[in-house]
């Protein structure tokens, strides 16, 4: 596939002039298009939803353009519950979604009266003494050995996976929350990231849809819904080929027939967590070329740094990279293109082929709208970015400023 940019060169330099780089900038045109394409193609669905993974992207300007378009938000924290609280999405608008958690974070989840999904059975007592039973209860299920369609490559086997509930706990933690008198139930599975396998995703739709039968037919329980996990992937390479969401949903929805309303289960809702694929493509960290070196490789260091973007470093993620004003020129020469820590994995590309570069060029590193800005972090006192929003009208606005020093220095007392 083909990458474009939704601004050129000139547009850049003009917003560099007011914001330095690096920064990240989100398109809100294709954001909202695309969340407006992903509800169409589920709209076979009852009241869907995607209640967006705010770790995914957790700027409030970029919550509220979603819950605009129908979203609501799926939290693990409690910064993420507030962030989602001062938007304006409160109650079962918001997925909880958390592991290992403390109880001041399901006191906060109760409070605004969202959906908790717990994560492990002995959760249940964590729970019942830190905030009470609530109305509604979600079990995130782990599916270790039974799970058959492969391994995904961020995640890992299921069975060596911290999260979620056996089958067996699984079974008991819901005939324990009837007992205890809950009547709305939910279940969830997140056993993929960044997945682009057509037969991966359906096979998690398959599964779920079997233990809310099993559940049907073993404890007389009716689950409200199914959340099948954010983890659907995007093509950040140039020869990879996104997820066709409509050809999903078609799958899904043959099965949910064959299976859901066959059982007379057909009250059944189906929801998703994704981030990744709601913005992942529509964010771009914008950087500029301040050295290079010639050793043993050919070295580009930018203005940016794995503390800005750590996919590359922690996963060896593929970022496209294009060299504004050199898209036509040919990619002659091979660098690796680097940050400034003292990690010799702050490398954003490694032997990447890319045209002649020279200092002050400015690189846009593509597919950082999901997990980017997100997971950074201030090792050797790097700060974090700004975060900018391209407005459909072509104004760009500061949607968080970037850190300086005194923010850095904020915690220390000296
Ligand atoms: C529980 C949970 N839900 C949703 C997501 C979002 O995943 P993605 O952004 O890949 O859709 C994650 C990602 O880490 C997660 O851990």
């Amino acid at each position: 596939m083909n990458k474009t940019l939704p601004f050129n060169k000139e547009q850049i330099e003009e917003i560099i002039k007011k914001y330095p780089t690096p920064f990240h900038i989100y398109d809100e045109k294709a954001i909202r298009e695309n969340a407006r394409r992903f509800y169409e193609a589920f709209n076979w669905i009852s009241d869907f939803k995607n209640y967006f993974a705010v770790k995914a992207c957790p700027n409030p300007y970029i919550l509220k353009i979603l819950n605009e378009e129908g979203m609501g938000a799926d939290c693990s924290s409690l910064a993420e519950l507030i962030l989602a609280e001062k938007v304006g999405i409160t109650g079962e608008n918001i997925m909880f979604s958390s592991n290992n958690t403390p109880s001041d974070e399901f006191r906060k989840a109760k409070q605004l009266g969202a959906i908790i999904n717990l994560d492990d059975i002995s959760h249940i007592k964590f729970l019942e003494e830190a905030v009470g039973i609530p109305e509604i209860i979600c079990f995130r299920y782990n599916p270790g050995p039974l799970r058959k369609s492969g391994v995904n490559s961020i995640i890992g086997k299921p069975e060596e996976a911290k999260y979620g509930l056996t089958k067996k706990q699984l079974f008991e933690a819901y005939k324990i929350m009837k007992q205890k008198g809950v009547k709305r139930f939910g279940l969830h599975t997140m056993v993929v990231s960044n997945e682009i396998d057509m037969n991966a995703l359906v096979a998690t739709a398959e599964m779920l849809f079997d233990i809310t039968i099993e559940l049907y037919k073993k404890l007389d329980i009716n689950l409200e819904f199914i959340n099948l996990g954010g983890g659907i992937g995007i093509p950040y390479r140039l020869d990879q080929k996104g997820v066709d969401l409509n050809i999903l949903s078609q799958k899904i929805k043959k099965i949910y027939k064959e299976r859901i309303i066959k059982n007379g289960l057909d009250f059944l809702k189906i929801v998703f967590e994704c981030g990744r694929i709601i913005t992942g493509p529509y964010g771009y960290l914008v950087t500029r070329v301040i050295h290079q070196k010639h050793i043993y490789k050919e070295y580009v260091g930018v203005d940016a740094c794995m503390a800005n973007l750590m996919r590359p470093a922690l996963y060896g993620a593929y970022h496209h990279q294009t060299v504004l004003g050199k898209e036509k020129k040919p990619k002659t020469h091979t660098y690796d293109v680097v940050g400034s820590l003292c990690e010799n994995n702050d490398k954003f590309a490694i032997d990447r082929k890319l045209p002649e570069i020279k200092i002050g060029d400015i690189i846009v590193i593509h597919d950082t709208g999901a997990h980017g800005y997100a997971m950074g972090f201030n090792y050797n006192g790097k700060l974090r970015s700004a975060e900018l929003l391209l407005k459909p009208n072509g104004q760009v606005v500061q949607i968080r400023r970037a850190e300086n020093l005194d923010d850095y220095f904020a915690t220390l007392d000296f």
